[in-house]
């Protein structure tokens, strides 16, 4: 299954909300993080960072980043893309089997991850795992117009399921994805 996205790393960051390159839609993005992140300096786990345009866009406003993603390939570019920044680092590991140490992260970020893993409870229970007491999950997900994804009301039962309470934003702004949408994104803080 890594395979599938190793072959996307190359041209993963094409798209607007990966690579987020038009500078209007990194700061829609680092704008709404900041809206649902606890302020820095805190922890945040990255799971399925991609090719971590996130997690260094998080690096450069004061977090602490850890980074996983279970593609070589997509782990290098972020490898990369980081440069030698202090604050953040990579691993190649399973989203659903971080291996990172339980109860000392302020947040744990997945954007367009959890619609991907196979058994998504047994995933948001080791993801509240590594959360410290008043740590909160911040997910980013959706029911594309391709038929995948995670509708809001199956990712917030989900949430209740693993003991959280969520909280959901529709993330319909066109600058946020490069244009118009007609599906369902959101994010959800739990
Ligand atoms: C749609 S991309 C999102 C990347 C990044 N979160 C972003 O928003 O730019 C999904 C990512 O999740 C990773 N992924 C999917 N299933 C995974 C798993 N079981 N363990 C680790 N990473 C996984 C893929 O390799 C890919 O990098």
């Amino acid at each position: 299954m890594s395979e599938l996205w190793d072959a996307e790393a190359p041209s993963f960051d094409d798209e607007p909300d990966h690579g987020l390159r038009d500078p209007a839609t990194r700061e829609a993005w680092r704008d709404l993080l900041h809206r649902h992140l606890p302020e820095p300096p805190a922890r945040v786990a990255d799971l399925g960072c991609g090719t971590g345009t996130l997690s260094v866009l998080l690096a450069d406003e004061g977090y602490a980043v850890d980074g996983v993603d279970f593609a070589p390939e997509m782990v290098a570019r972020a490898r990369a893309k980081a440069g030698d920044r202090p604050g953040v680092g990579f691993v190649v590991a399973e989203a659903d089997e971080p291996p990172l140490s339980a109860h000392t992260y302020d947040a744990v970020l997945s954007r367009h991850v959890l619609w991907a893993l196979r058994d998504q409870p047994a995933a948001l229970r080791r993801w509240v795992d590594l959360l410290a007491d008043d740590g909160r999950l911040v997910l980013v997900e959706g029911f594309w117009h391709t038929g995948t994804g995670l509708t809001a009301t199956r990712t917030e039962a989900l949430l209740r399921d693993a003991g959280r309470a969520p909280t959901t934003y529709r993330l319909d702004d066109p600058v946020l994805w490069g244009g118009p949408i007609r599906d369902e994104r959101y994010l959800v803080v739990a």
